[in-house]
């Protein structure tokens, strides 16, 4: 028998404030304190267990001692996931609806993402020739949105591009904040839904003609594990489960174009554009720069592990941001170094900015191999096909804000392609 002992606890009647104060550094601070990779805190007046490492995130990614019902804070679930999708379900359902979302990543559906892509930065690139300077941040968010628009057949006019990329931009941002611009975060929600909404009618009606491979006619016509026809809401939260996030690797790209800028030795052994070399930087770059911070799952029945206690039902939080950067599990975990990913084990446990674990069977992202395509895409341009300067400007973040961001969401003066790259 296991002999059982205290888990190192947090003194005092809440913490929640310390966790806005220190962002994504709250659950590495405390586990250098405890020297330990599992302690207890309290949260908004609620017992929550925090998980550190690898060995930890795979007990987390055991579907029979954690769930996903009732874990996510209800501003990240109003905002960010929304009502009815697909991360708070469980069991049967997530199984049979997260099958809806990995048959829209197959090998042509990617292709199809990086076309579009390809065309959107071509079409971009060359407007930003005639203008004096560009917000790298604001452009990509476009671009993306662009993508996402025609990837998933959801009509978009030009004049809707910013309205739309504003509003998806304000649910990754604003989904953590309890703040006016949380408040109009979930009017964008709501707004956003009704206009995917329509586009569903009409697919339902057969009053638009929509091709047979876009997420928007799959999901549709999808038939969930009770064998019926998705509900429109949740057709909508879940399409919005694929252009949301994919407008967010505008995040990664920004922190791409700021490694480019902060290790110019790193950009230098990109110079053949060989593709290993450009998947090393952007595995780098999602390990090393923050994102999301950690993720959120209940303990499904009681159970022992490593001598702890974990009782039923109690909030559990899995440190995505300190597992990449865990000393336990990388080498100088501070140190940027894209080499590393030569002899990583690709372990789906210590390297987890996506969640970590099984895709198929729990919660990983469905969207790993379109934002690692995305990525490609993109540093690959920004690195060998476009000539700018970066003007003196606020490039640094802070770990205290989720979602981080370069202050100045890169400016870039004088943009041109170089025309002897294609
Ligand atoms: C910006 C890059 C992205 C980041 C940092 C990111 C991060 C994450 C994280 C942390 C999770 C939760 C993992 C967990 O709770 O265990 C997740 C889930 C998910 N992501 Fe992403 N994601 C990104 C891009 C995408 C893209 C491009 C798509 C789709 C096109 C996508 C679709 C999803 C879906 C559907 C889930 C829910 C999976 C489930 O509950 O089974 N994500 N993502």
């Amino acid at each position: 028998m296991e002999k059982q002992q205290q888990m190192p606890y947090e003194k005092g009647l809440d913490h929640s404030l310390k966790l806005l104060r220190e962002g994504y550094s709250f659950i590495i601070n405390r586990k250098q304190a405890f020297d330990s990779n599992v302690f207890e805190t309290k949260l908004l007046g609620e017992k929550v267990i925090c998980l550190t490492g690898s060995e930890a995130a795979e007990l987390f990614y055991d579907t029979e001692k954690f769930k996903r019902e009732g874990a996510a804070p209800e501003p990240v679930k109003k905002v960010l996931f929304g009502d009815g999708g697909v991360q708070a379900l469980d069991g049967e359902a997530h199984r049979h609806r997260k099958a809806m979302f990995m048959d829209v990543m197959s090998q042509e559906q990617l292709a199809r993402v990086r076309d579009l892509t390809e065309k959107y930065w071509d079409a971009a690139a060359a407007a930003w020739e005639n203008r004096d300077e560009i917000v790298l941040y604001d452009e990509i968010n476009r671009i993306f949105t662009q993508t996402a628009c025609e990837w998933t057949g959801i009509p978009l006019g030009d004049d809707e591009v910013d309205t739309r990329a504003g509003q998806l931009q304000e649910l990754f941002e604003s989904s953590a904040e309890v703040s006016m611009s949380h408040l109009k975060a979930r009017r964008d929600r709501s707004e956003l839904e009704d206009w995917v909404k329509q586009y569903i009618r009409d697919v339902r009606n057969e009053t638009r003609d929509v091709p047979e491979h876009t997420p928007l006619y799959k999901f549709s016509h999808h038939l969930d594990h009770n064998n019926e026809k998705l509900d429109e809401q949740t057709v909508a939260v879940e399409l919005l489960n694929l252009i949301r996030p994919l407008v967010a690797i505008s995040v990664y790209v920004v922190f791409t174009a700021l490694a480019l800028h902060e290790y110019p030795n790193e950009k230098e052994k990109l110079h053949t554009r060989e593709e290993k070399r450009l998947e090393w930087f952007i595995q780098e770059v999602r390990r090393f720069y923050p994102f999301f911070p950690f993720t959120a799952a209940r303990v499904n029945k009681s159970f022992s592990w490593n001598g702890y206690e974990f009782e039923e039902e109690t909030l559990t939080l899995l440190d995505l941001y300190g597992t990449n950067h865990h000393p336990g599990d990388w080498n100088h975990p501070e140190t940027f170094a894209p080499d590393r990913f030569a002899d990583w084990d690709e372990s789906p446990f210590n390297f987890i900015p996506q969640g970590g674990g099984e895709f198929d069977l729990g919660h990983r992202c469905a969207g790993e191999w379109v934002t690692i395509d995305l990525m490609k895409v993109s540093l690959d341009y920004i690195a060998h096909k476009l000539n700018y300067t970066l003007p003196e400007q606020d490039l640094s973040y802070s770990l205290a804000e989720i979602p981080a961001l370069p202050a100045s969401g890169i400016r870039m003066k004088n943009v041109k392609r170089k025309d002897t790259v294609n």
